[in-house]
């Protein structure tokens, strides 16, 4: 079973180049087998849900060609099947792009329903909504998401909650839909735009992604296209939190500094100097950080995706710092970790107390879900002494190259395999 390994207690400085937007990605890799013609996708990140996604389309007869890792040629014009299952497709969130995209296309499909990191309900009843709004017939049956229309057809669809999963699918689906749909209190994530310009690039009509009303009218069919996916603005964010709880100096390479204002922010509010450059974003930080209170709210509020790196960054922080999680009930697994190496905090349901202490120390810890194991891998490359991670499959679903990236800045981290590669590191390092 891998595992990291990692020595902390070393600033963490240089540049370091980052990847594509996963959440993008997934969401544009599905869209892309709405056209029979090929579309060519860039800056695609290599990374485990990415790759399990292309994995599934190919079990349904669509031609994924990689001729390089960053990049994918996808021809859908000989998909074979309108069912999506196996044991994978299961395990990650974006599958249900699927049903979008192909009941947009086919008006049928039935796609296994969807899992992705265990960080609270995630039910899908604003996806169902707005596609039963469309005139499709949608429902859960024996484990998938199933909907199936004779015609499509234009709507008014008022989303009850902002999310950004149910916001996208509708959208792809009503870019095939006759007439013109609005869908009003949109998530507006950097990642709905890109998905839109993408559809838009194919020959779609939507227009106001990025505001809260978007606005979509239908066409028939869709052509290849050209395309590059924008820069995850999470895994900068991570390498920016990086900086800030070594006590570090990274510059961020490849990245919209407008999509990392949030993040930016608190982090010149907790005592960093951030300075930003064209595509780059430049943290530092002297170690010497004061305690704020955060609360997680859709784009362009302080995502949920940065709570757990904000929360590892508190802990050393001065003072009492309070988080308020208020997307996903289920995101404060990581305290319990953060608690073994040696925090001061307390959790009370949706709210997290702490008070920063001086140090933590390293320890045996579980990486719980993606963005939490990233946090907690930040934690031990701050913390005093050896830590080793266990559960980082999480990590590399949304993370490419996490370890070998933080190697670059000066990391102490390894992948290892064994407890004799983890014996072997604490040798090597001392
Ligand atoms: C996306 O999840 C991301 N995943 C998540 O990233 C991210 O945390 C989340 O958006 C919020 O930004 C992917 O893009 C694959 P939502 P998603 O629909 O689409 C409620 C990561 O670490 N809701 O915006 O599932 C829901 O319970 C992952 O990369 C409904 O009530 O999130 C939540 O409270 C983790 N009904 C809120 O909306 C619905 O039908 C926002 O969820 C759908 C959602």
């Amino acid at each position: 079973m891998e595992q990291y390994v990692i020595k902390g207690g070393k600033p963490l400085v240089g540049e370091v180049e980052i990847a594509g937007a996963k959440n993008a990605a997934l969401a544009i890799v599905a869209a892309a087998i709405m056209t029979d013609e090929t579309v060519t996708i860039e800056n695609l990140p290599d990374v485990r849900d990415i790759n399990v996604l292309l994995q599934a389309m190919t079990e349904i007869g669509v031609i994924v060609n990689r001729p390089d890792r960053h990049s994918v040629k996808i021809n859908a014009s000989q998909i074979s099947d309108l069912v999506v299952d196996n044991e994978y497709i299961k395990k990650i969130r974006g599958s249900y792009y699927l049903v979008g995209a192909l009941l947009g296309k086919y008006k049928k499909v039935e796609v296994a329903l969807p899992g992705g990191c265990n960080i609270g309900s995630r039910p899908v009843d604003q996806h169902l909504k707005g596609f039963r709004a469309l005139g499709a017939k949608a429902d859960i049956h024996r484990g998938r998401i199933r909907a199936v229309a004779e015609k499509l057809t234009a709507s008014h669809i008022y989303m009850d909650v902002v999310t950004v999963g149910a916001t996208i699918n509708v959208m792809m689906a009503a870019a095939m839909a006759s007439g013109k749909t609005i869908i009003e209190n949109a998530a507006k994530e950097p990642h709905v735009v890109d998905v839109a310009n993408f559809l838009n690039s194919m020959g779609a009509n939507i227009r106001g992604a990025g505001t809260d009303v978007i606005r979509i009218r239908g066409v028939e069919k869709f052509h290849g296209t050209e395309y590059s996916v924008i820069p995850d603005q999470i895994e900068a964010g991570t390498f920016m939190m990086a900086a800030a709880v070594t006590g570090g100096d990274v510059t961020v390479k490849n990245v919209i500094p407008k999509h990392l204002e949030s993040i930016s922010a608190k982090l010149t509010e907790i005592g960093c100097r951030v300075e930003e450059r064209g595509d780059r974003v430049r943290v530092i930080s002297n170690g010497e950080l004061t305690g704020t209170h955060i609360k997680t709210l859709p784009y362009p509020g302080f995502p949920t995706d940065m709570q757990p790196q904000m929360g590892v960054t508190l802990a050393l922080a001065k003072g009492i710092s309070v988080i308020t999680e208020s997307i996903f009930e289920n995101r404060f697994k990581y305290m319990d970790e953060l608690l073994r190496m040696g925090a001061n905090l307390k959790v009370e349901g949706n709210v997290a107390i702490i008070e920063g202490v001086k140090e933590l120390n390293g320890a045996r810890i579980n990486a719980p879900d993606l963005r939490a194991g990233a946090a907690l891998v930040l934690a031990a490359l701050a913390a005093d002494g050896f830590s080793v991670i266990s559960d980082i499959h999480f990590i590399q679903r949304g993370y490419e190259d996490f370890h070998l990236k933080l190697q670059t800045l000066g990391g102490q981290i390894e992948l290892v395999d064994s407890e004799k590669e983890v014996a072997k590191f604490k040798l090597k390092v001392g």
